[in-house]
């Protein structure tokens, strides 16, 4: 363990209660200085560290940190070695990962304690505020050329939906996923996927794909924006005290290690995703709007998912179709 982590742990031992600079240097055998640079260290990290003259430092109540070398760490732990970068801002997750595709070019994971410009589907925004969600983005480069970016979207679901409901619901499942890569609990939408495949013109071994993931964590301090107020949820609510558990790293750690599984995995492990796919997708047996953007809207019957994540559908004359793309929303009698 780090001297930082072993303060960190003392600290947490300690909630609430100053604990003097001697006392801490003594327990773990470093000097003052090395007590006071770790301190530095952990509050620029996020950590909300109180330090009194003559009383000493005292971990404040305060929300789930997000923590690379913790998160690092744990990928390692599932045999995933690549570069975490946090940021506590940043305009895009998902367009850093692209600058380090154009400087590092290799596979890393970008965190984001807040976005001042996240992106949704089909040009909208993702609202993300400070401390209560979780904004994250996987580049990687696929041996195969080019995996269906639906696939990606549908590991990516499946991944992210399993880790809620193993952090936060003890296994239980819970989430649903809504056609296409919508995760929803209690008919809410709780987080969403954007997946984006890059490929250069003049070096086609240049293809990377890029999977920006938006978890709605904790309820936002100031309520959801009015425009997604009736739409939009949260995994926890705060004041359950589960926010000192450190929930968004674990999120973290099992939706990548999953989304690692099923991508890098065999036939098996990508038929388990198909599988959990089907059983969380609620639109199945469900009569749905469809909204073309281009022509008008129609309506058909869910009958099913197909072996490639397209929506299959009957349309009131009988006719049967499998949609690609597309955004629906249940009609309701
Ligand atoms: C959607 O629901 O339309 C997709 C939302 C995707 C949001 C995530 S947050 C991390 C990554 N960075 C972004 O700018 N977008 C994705």
């Amino acid at each position: 363990m780090k001297t930082k982590e072993k303060i960190l742990q003392l600290l947490k031992d300690n909630s609430g209660t100053y604990l003097s600079g001697q006392d801490i240097a003594d327990s773990i055998y470093v000097t003052r200085a090395c007590v006071w640079k770790a301190i530095k260290s952990l509050q620029e990290e996020g950590y909300k560290i109180d330090a009194v003259t003559n009383r000493g430092y005292r971990l404040m109540q305060q929300l789930d940190v997000i923590d690379a070398d913790v998160i690092g760490d744990g990928l390692k732990e599932n045999g995933i070695d690549i570069p975490v970068f946090y940021f506590d801002e940043v305009g895009s997750t998902n367009d850093a990962c692209q600058d380090f595709a154009r400087k590092i070019g290799k596979s890393c994971l970008v965190i984001a304690n807040t976005q001042t410009n996240g992106r949704g589907r089909r040009g909208r925004s993702f609202y993300s505020p400070q401390d209560t969600g979780l904004y994250f983005s996987l580049l990687i480069y696929p041996d195969q050329k080019l995996e269906r970016i639906t696939d990606f979207t549908a590991y990516a679901a499946v991944a992210t939906a399993t880790s809620i409901d193993n952090v936060v619901f003890g296994g239980t499942d819970t989430t649903k996923i809504k056609w296409v890569n919508d995760i929803f609990l209690h008919d809410k939408k709780v987080a969403g996927i954007l997946a984006e495949a890059h490929t250069s013109l003049e070096d086609t071994d240049d293809t990377h794909v890029i999977i920006g993931i938006g978890i709605n964590v904790f309820s936002p301090r100031n309520s959801f924006p009015k425009e997604i107020r009736q739409t939009a949820g949260s995994v926890i609510s705060l004041g359950d005290g589960a926010e000192n558990q450190n929930v968004r790293n674990r999120l973290v750690i099992q939706t990548i290690s999953s989304l690692y599984k099923f991508y890098m995995g065999n036939g098996e492990q990508k038929c388990t995703c198909l599988d959990i796919y089907r059983k969380k997708s609620f639109l199945v047996g469900s009569y749905v709007k469809i909204n073309n953007y281009t022509k008008e809207s129609e309506y058909a019957f869910v009958t099913g998912i197909s072996d490639d994540y397209k929506l299959q559908v009957r349309y009131d004359d009988e006719v049967t179709d499998e949609l690609s793309s597309g955004e629906v929303s249940v009609v309701k009698y």
